[in-house]
């Protein structure tokens, strides 16, 4: 199939690491696509915090430059390879997290597929991708709010739904209101749990409640915020904590669980490595799960489930295509309340 010699007018980390190597620069759309690929003219992109990692060099200082950054992405076929059978010019799409990740546990091989390093991502108005690398936009959503979806989105679904081991009326614990929490809630009210959340600012409590939490705890204020949790939770501990904080809230996290209950472990937002006490793991049977994002079939379920249940992302603040070393400085301040997106349409 060949496309038209067009131009891709992409961001790229160029030279070195760092918000002040992010560059705007043209590449050409190849002209041929291979026989299963689809090209997709993309429109909206979404930050993740390991999108501003890989930016300053600290996710993978080994990552190989120019790179285009960001792994989420949502767009509109362009044109498709000759043997595509799923997709025709037109569809709306959302390219996977990694690419070679269809189905079931992930493998050394499809871990190293994802978008926005080690392969370049959606920070460009084009991007070439499998057959099996992209999936349907849920249809109410529009291109920046599904564009939110591929990495916070589908994390917090695992996390909540294939990993939580919850039911209606178990009690989780949201950490913060970042794009993940924010998700983590709204899947768990989705599936009838309690939902307790903490955050920095009583301002975006308010906010969380208004999303459904049932309970909030401001971390800042209460330092033993621990204490809180157990009291809301008649004692007992909350049946899933969705981690975000690592190392810095892991301790507290474990003094918020119950027995046999999990643990989702997926961020380091407070820190990466420590000096941690097992005893708790060992003696109250405490589930510790590290999430990865999710697998295609992950994702095509999440979305029927956002569909049949028109939920929403929560999207803090737009940014237009000449502002993303603004909007990524944005991300690190921690001032966003879910989730931050990058637009060109
Ligand atoms: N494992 C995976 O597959 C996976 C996927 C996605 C993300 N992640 C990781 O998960 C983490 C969260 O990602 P995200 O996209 O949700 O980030 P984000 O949107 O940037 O979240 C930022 C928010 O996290 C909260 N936070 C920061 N430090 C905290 C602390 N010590 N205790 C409690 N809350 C804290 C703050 O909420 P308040 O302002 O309310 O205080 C902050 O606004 C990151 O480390 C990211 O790399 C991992």
């Amino acid at each position: 199939m060949a496309c038209e010699s067009m131009k891709n007018k992409v961001w790229e980390i160029q030279g070195n690491f760092g918000i002040q190597n992010l560059k705007q620069t043209e590449r050409d759309v190849s002209e041929t696509l291979a026989p299963k690929e689809v090209l997709v003219r993309l429109t909206a992109t979404s930050l993740n915090y390991r999108d501003y990692l890989m930016v300053i060099g600290t996710y993978n200082p080994r990552q190989k430059l120019p790179l285009i950054p960001c792994s989420d992405g949502a767009g509109v076929v362009e044109a498709v390879g000759s043997e595509v059978s799923v997709w025709k010019k037109g569809d709306r799409v959302l390219p996977i997290f990694a690419q070679k990740w269809t189905d079931g546990a992930p493998n050394m091989d499809n871990l190293r597929s994802t978008l926005g390093g080690p392969n370049d991502g959606c920070l460009a108005h084009y991007g070439t991708f499998a057959e099996e690398g992209l999936v349907a936009t849920p249809s109410h959503l529009t291109d920046k709010e599904a564009a939110t979806l591929g990495c916070a989105g589908l994390t917090a679904y695992n996390a909540v739904v294939n990993f939580g081991g919850i039911e209606p009326g178990s009690d989780v614990l949201c950490l913060g209101t970042g794009g993940v929490s924010l998700f983590a809630l709204q899947f768990a009210k989705m599936m009838g749990a309690r939902v307790i959340i903490t955050s920095s600012s009583d301002e975006k409590l308010e906010r969380a409640k208004a999303l459904g939490a049932d309970e909030t705890i401001n971390y800042k204020t209460k330092a033993n915020w621990e204490r809180d949790v157990r009291k809301h939770t008649k004692m007992a501990g909350a049946d899933l904590i969705i981690e975000v904080g690592g190392a810095g809230t892991m301790p507290k996290s474990m003094m918020s669980v119950k027995p046999y209950g999990t643990i989702a472990l997926i961020g380091v937002l407070a820190g990466g490595e420590s000096s941690l006490s097992l005893y708790p793991i060992l003696m109250q049977g405490v589930k510790v799960q590290g999430v990865i994002v999710g697998s295609r079939s992950d994702f095509v379920r999440m979305n029927r489930a956002i569909e049949h249940n028109k939920m929403k992302p929560v999207v803090d603040k737009v940014f237009g295509w000449s502002e993303v070393p603004e909007a990524l400085e944005y991300l690190q301040t921690g001032k966003h309340f879910g989730k931050v997106v990058v637009s060109w349409e």
